[in-house]
């Protein structure tokens, strides 16, 4: 077969992670499974128009707008993640690419763009392999998206399907992989369907510390060990609490996964905090809430300052309330983004 030229779009969502990934040993294999919601509102619309250049080029061949704005910053990480999946894709070198990428949700707001932005570019050059090799499977296609997705950033693997996805070899789950993301195959309760996360946005700086360096730093960690066998068990909780709705086992696991995930970064060396006075502050005044409200209120981190408020649908009038009149004062110029669970990547 001999594609030419054409173009492909994806849009790809973000996830939060339940049970955190911290941690990789040797081509982003996970020191330890994870499992994420995947998000529906924050999302990565990418569209690769490919043309098939007249010999084989030395180097990639690609041009990148960013909305709508040539971005040479972001060319060394698409040169990498290039590098790193061309030995799966061969093509790669005979095509010359223009990468047309946008994020629904506001630029520098620091949400993490790697997962939904390595996941949708991942899709789209599946996307044109298909093209290249019509028979493909649309399961194949998604598989090998999210093995290419995690090569760029591993979180990544876990965004392109709904609406639980677990990353990594877990005793429970045989279907489970180090290479890719896979749905999560288990019972899921009703109460887990359409479960809210308003993402409350605290500092919207750059990182101090990037994924990488902490990944990194869980080599030769004094705790990392345990770290890494605690998240086998608290995905082997959890298969009991998604099946049975236990939400208040559900918030206890998720909660502490979020504290030991910024507790790694506290007690390496060096050490880092990424969480800010806010941050503390909201946590803080969840905590009273849940007390008072006897809502399902609960929160979750990323490896930021910013704040994941879950519930389930049945309290959001209640939560989002107290979100309002309570918690977006410590967000950096108010601004918050409601998002729910979502199911998985579209073809555009
Ligand atoms: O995908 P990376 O390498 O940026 O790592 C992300 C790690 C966390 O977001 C902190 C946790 C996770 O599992 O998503």
């Amino acid at each position: 077969h001999q594609k030419t030229t054409g173009k492909v779009g994806y849009r790809s969502p973000s996830n939060i992670a339940l049970v955190k990934y911290w941690g990789k040993k040797e081509n982003q294999i996970p020191a330890n499974p994870s499992i994420s919601f995947t998000l529906d509102a924050c999302a990565t619309t990418t569209f690769v128009t490919y043309d098939k250049l007249s010999k084989t080029s030395p180097d990639f061949s690609f041009d990148l707008f960013f909305e709508g704005q040539p971005k040479p910053d972001f060319r060394p990480k698409i040169e990498t993640f290039f590098k790193r999946i061309e030995q799966y894709l061969p093509f790669l070198k005979e095509y010359h690419f223009k990468i047309e990428t946008s994020n629904s949700f506001p630029h520098s707001s620091g949400i993490a763009s790697s997962a939904s932005g390595m996941s949708a570019l991942a899709l789209c050059l599946m996307q044109l392999e298909k093209e290249l090799n019509p028979n493909m499977s649309g399961e194949f296609l998604t598989k090998k998206a999210s093995f290419l997705a995690r090569l760029g950033s591993g979180s990544a693997c876990r965004s392109l399907e709904g609406d639980l996805v677990q990353w990594g070899v877990h005793e429970n789950t045989k279907e489970s992989s180090d290479l890719y993301g896979v749905k999560y195959p288990h019972e899921v309760h009703t109460v887990f369907k359409k479960y809210q996360d308003t993402i409350l946005l605290v500092d919207k700086g750059e990182k101090q510390v990037s994924s990488t360096i902490g990944h990194d730093l869980m080599h030769g960690h004094p705790f990392a060990e345990q770290r890494f066998s605690q998240a086998h068990d608290n995905l082997s909780k959890l298969k009991k609490v998604f099946k049975e709705g236990d939400l208040d086992t559900f918030i206890k696991i998720v909660e502490s996964e979020a504290l030991t995930l910024h507790a790694m970064m506290m007690t390496s060396h060096p050490y880092f905090i990424l969480m800010k006075p806010n941050t503390l502050e909201i946590i803080n005044r969840i905590w009273a809430f849940r007390e008072r409200s006897k809502t399902h209120v609960s929160f979750t981190l990323d490896a930021g300052a910013n704040v994941h408020v879950l519930y389930p649908e049945n309290e959001k009038e209640e939560v989002l309330q107290f979100i309002v009149d309570e918690l977006i004062a410590f967000c950096q110029n108010q601004q918050y983004i409601c998002d729910q669970i979502g199911f998985g990547a579209r073809f555009l």
